[in-house]
This record gives structure tokens, C-alpha cells and sequence, in this order.
């Protein structure tokens, strides 16, 4: 799966196993996956584009390159927006384009509820972005969603994938590149990533009862 990249990192792998951690409390796994997000981001945005400009130092006029890709990022709700801070840090120009998919319990199926994207969002690179590749149910339909609107180049950033999930995507969207941090064991019977971090939005969002 040529569109899989895994991406390892010293920093990445000790941040995931505090991530990982049951007793990590939501203020620290907030902070971790802001943190997680901004190191991958910087992988995923190797290929960005440039373009040259002209810079006045305050002691010469110099030729300099800044960024020529317009990028619309896509949180899938609810526990991307705990990675969009750290995206902001990175590319303060974003749009932002809402993506709100809510799983079905019972199929462990997501079921789209919700979009908002940008005008423009036919020209920009969407990156979509979601802590967990588990099924790869949600982000079949995301990126089949984006597709159906026009969108030309989109691109995956998940913290946590399962190999399920990333052969089921793949063999539907082999173009689209999935960056993750980490491939685990696989499922369980409920959908979930084993050995995983559990439910990624209840533990940003601090909602496990
Ligand atoms: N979503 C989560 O939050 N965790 C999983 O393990 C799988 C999907």
C-alpha cells in the first residue's frame, strides 16, 4: 500500500506511549495530540508547493519562497477538533471544511450528519484529518463526499490506524495518501482499535462515564 505512510519519529513514538496511557488525563492527551498532530503535519506537508517572492529585509531586498498550496483542512467531528489547533499553528491560512460523520453503533458504520466547506474548496488540497483509522468506514465516505464536490487532492492524517481500515481504503482510493503514526494489531468486535487508546473523542473531550 504505496499510499500508506507510516510516519516514525523518536518524539511521535514516546508522545503516543503516554497517549496510549488509561491514567493520561484529558488535559495531558489534549496537549499530546496537538503535539502529535504538528509533528505529522510537518511530514505530510513535505510536497507542499512554493512559490517565489520578493522579501525587504531591513538590510536588503532578497528572493525567499512561501507557501503556494492552499489547503482546506477537514476535522472529522468531534475528536478531530482536538488536532485542529496544532494544523492552525502550522497553516495559520487554512479554511476549514466541517465534516460530521457519527457512527452507528450498532453497524460500525459512519453516518454523515453534517458539511460546511469553504466557496473556494475545489482549489485547495484537503487534508482530512481524525485521530483514528479504525473500519476506514468514515473515511471512504469522506473522501467519497469531497470527491462528489469537486475536490481534486486530498490527503489523510490519522494518529492511530488498524490494518482493516487501511486495506479497505486503500483498494477504493489507492491515490489518496493516508499518513498515521502508528499501525496496531487490528480490531475488536466493536470497531475499536486494539491495543489502541480507546474512544479518542471521550478522552479529548474528558465525556467517558
Ligand atoms: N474511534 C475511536 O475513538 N477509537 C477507536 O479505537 C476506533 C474508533
Amino acid at each position: 500500500m504505496q499510499n500508506i505512510k507510516l510516519i516514525s519519529h523518536p518524539l511521535i513514538e514516546h508522545k503516543l506511549a503516554i497517549l496510549r496511557d488509561i491514567n493520561t488525563d484529558p488535559f495531558q492527551f489534549r496537549m499530546l495530540v496537538d503535539e502529535i498532530t504538528y509533528l505529522m503535519l510537518f511530514e505530510a506537508s513535505r510536497d507542499f508547493g512554493l512559490k517565489d517572492v520578493e522579501v525587504q529585509t531591513p538590510v536588503a531586498t532578497t528572493k525567499a519562497k512561501k507557501m503556494a498550496t492552499k489547503v482546506m483542512i477537514c476535522p472529522i467531528l468531534r475528536a478531530a477538533l482536538g488536532m485542529l489547533d496544532s494544523v492552525f499553528k502550522l497553516l495559520p491560512d487554512a479554511s476549514v471544511g466541517f465534516l460530521g460523520f457519527q457512527r452507528n453503533e450498532q453497524t460500525l458504520e459512519a453516518e454523515f450528519y453534517y458539511a460546511k466547506l469553504p466557496k473556494d474548496h475545489k482549489e485547495r488540497l484537503a487534508i482530512i484529518i481524525d485521530p483514528m483509522f479504525a473500519t476506514g468506514g468514515t473515511a471512504i465516505d469522506a473522501v467519497k463526499f469531497l470527491k462528489s464536490k469537486g475536490v481534486e487532492k486530498i490527503k489523510f492524517i490519522s494518529i492511530l490506524a488498524a490494518p482493516e481500515g487501511l486495506n479497505r481504503f486503500s483498494e477504493i482510493y489507492p491515490d489518496v495518501e493516508v499518513y498515521t503514526a502508528a499501525i496496531d494489531k487490528g480490531l475488536n468486535e466493536k470497531g475499536y482499535i486494539i491495543p489502541g487508546l480507546g474512544d479518542a473523542g471521550d478522552r479529548v473531550f474528558n465525556t467517558i462515564n
